[in-house]
């Protein structure tokens, strides 16, 4: 019941028990949305016995679960079935590739199929009788080759596939190519490879359109479209994204900015091992992340659960073509009610405004400021500065001119539990920075959690923009995008006090310029029917 379980989200993916780490094969196929993910069946706790568990969903909010799509069985995958992607053939015939852990614990690359393409629900999976059709290359540790994208296909007939892998801490996405997906055989070169960065896991590439914020299918190359490599590096549990132009006739991926650890990320909060795919129904390319507990395993263990998934987001190139824009997906709408909203309320230096009329533990909430007097701003040379490091040190109870403004999400009554979503803007030399903080050392009476605050710049200046925020709140989880989706923080909170009805949602402004609430609008967010055990077919 709810009272026991206060942490359990609403909106959020979640499985019904046990541990859940990275999405896996989403894809769209005949009018259904098949989300795949790693799934510990025996308990909280991550084991690399990893299964697939399978869920299907009509409109990706109401998820139906299904029984494993894979399990450890196989020589070429009984140490476990690790992460993988799903291509659809043409003829419309979807294929998986993933990692299994082999007999000998060597990580190799399997292809399986649906065993009956007539059921709706693709509910059972056939290994390929010849797996693994990847073996792991000479000169890689066995542990150090995983994670196959989604194939997609150039003018030549051959496909292609990336697969994560390190040697000696040079991180490299090899790229393999194959004509039936079947005989697979590694090209002369990498992808791309970047020294010092560990392990890649979960890359991700596929094409964003220049001109437009519509996904396309993860074969279209032309020249309205660039490339995005994403990986996760495993050493840091962030997940790293790269814009750059590739051309299939000489596999060569030129990135125009560098992967280093100040590279543009997906989400400067918790979320890993992400991955996206182009549904063809509205034309759109989404992604899905995994966004692990802050709690201990011992709190995992009386939970009974473990991981979430970040709510589905739209992701298309910004019209500056430097980096990324995420939207959750419009489909949310379905769930709003009591929408309340409010419009130019100056916020005074110093004052907070309770958000009233919604649920506020199980939320969306979207607010833009409008700043006036921009020349009042602190003067401060940002360069050099790590915007999370700051966002630490200028918690959300230290004033400044204009910031800290912005949300108090999961908030006590008397405040003393809140988690604080705000921007602060410093001008040098007659340019802006707009910082993004979300700092969650006050989320929780309990000790024991992870309460790491998070921070960003938004690449926005407020003397054109209005400095917007939307955040999704569920219970253990505060998703923010500011600078309508140009940054993105996601973290996970504990609160004791603000759970359920006793929540509280405020828009606060701590610094000593007044702030303008131009426009804001906030809705309770109805529960979803995630992973409740119920017959197929009522989604
Ligand atoms: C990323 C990851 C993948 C691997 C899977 C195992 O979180 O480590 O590289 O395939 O999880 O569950």
């Amino acid at each position: 019941s709810p009272s026991d379980q206060p942490h359990r989200t609403a909106f959020h993916f979640q499985p019904p028990k046990n541990w859940m780490n990275d999405p896996n094969g989403p894809m769209y196929y005949n009018g259904v949305y098949h989300f795949f993910y790693q799934h510990n069946p025996f308990g909280p706790l991550f084991n690399p016995q990893m299964y697939w568990a399978h869920s299907v969903s009509r409109d990706l909010i109401n998820w139906t679960p299904l029984n494993h799509a894979f399990a450890p069985t196989q020589p070429f995958d009984i140490n476990g079935c690790w992460s993988g992607s799903a291509t659809i053939l043409p003829g419309n015939k979807p294929v998986i590739l993933y990692t299994g852990l082999d007999s000998e614990h060597h990580q190799v690359q399997n292809l399986a199929v649906p065993k009956d393409l007539s059921d709706p629900y693709l509910q059972e999976w056939v290994g390929y009788t010849g797996n693994p059709v990847i073996n792991l290359p000479d000169g890689i540790q066995h542990d150090d080759f995983r994670d196959p994208t989604t194939a997609w296909l150039a003018n030549d007939g051959k496909w292609r596939v990336i697969i994560g892998s390190q040697k000696d801490k040079k991180g490299i996405a090899f790229l393999y190519r194959s004509e039936d997906f079947v005989n697979w055989s590694m090209h002369e070169s990498p992808l791309y490879e970047v020294a010092g960065t560990g392990i890649w896991e979960c890359p991700d590439f596929f094409p964003v359109c220049v001109d437009s914020n519509n996904g396309v299918d993860t074969s279209v190359m032309n020249s309205r479209v660039k490339h995005v490599l994403k990986v996760g590096l495993y050493d840091y549990t962030r997940d790293y994204y790269l814009i750059g132009s590739y051309t299939p006739e000489k596999e060569s991926f030129v990135p125009q900015n560098e992967l280093t650890l100040d590279a543009l990320r997906y989400d400067y909060g918790k979320y890993y091992a992400s991955k996206s795919f182009f549904d063809p129904v509205k034309n759109r390319r989404i992604l899905m992340g995994w966004v692990n507990e802050s709690d201990s395993e011992t709190d995992c263990i009386a939970k009974g659960w473990s991981g979430l998934q970040s709510f589905p987001r739209s992701i298309w190139l910004d019209q500056n073509q430097k980096q990324l824009v995420q939207w959750p997906i419009e489909e949310i709408k379905m769930l709003h009610e009591n929408e309340v909203s409010i419009q130019n309320m100056n916020l005074e230096g110093g004052s907070i405004h309770e958000i009233v009329g919604i649920t506020a533990s199980q939320a969306d909430v979207k607010i833009s400021f409008k700043l006036t007097n921009l020349e009042k701003a602190e003067e401060l040379d940002m360069s050099g500065i790590d915007p999370q490091v700051f966002c630490s040190e200028m918690d959300a109870s230290k004033k400044g001119k204009f910031g800290p403004f912005g949300l108090l999400a999961l908030a006590s009554h008397d405040l003393f539990e809140q988690t604080a979503i705000f921007f602060r803007v410093f001008q040098n030399n007659g340019r802006y920075t707009v910082l993004m903080c979300s700092d969650q050392s006050r989320s929780s009476t309990r000790n024991g959690l992870d309460k790491t605050t998070y921070g960003a710049f938004v690449d926005i200046d407020p003397q054109q923009d209005e400095i917007s925020l939307r955040t999704l709140i569920d219970h253990s989880i505060v998703e923010s995008f500011g600078g309508g989706g140009k940054t993105c923080i996601t973290a996970r909170v504990y609160p004791t006090l603000a759970i359920g009805d006793d929540a509280r949602l405020f828009a606060f402004n701590y610094g000593t310029e007044s702030v303008l609430i131009s426009e804001l609008s906030a809705w309770s967010v109805k529960k979803a029917r995630i992973n409740i055990e119920e017959t197929i077919g009522c989604t």
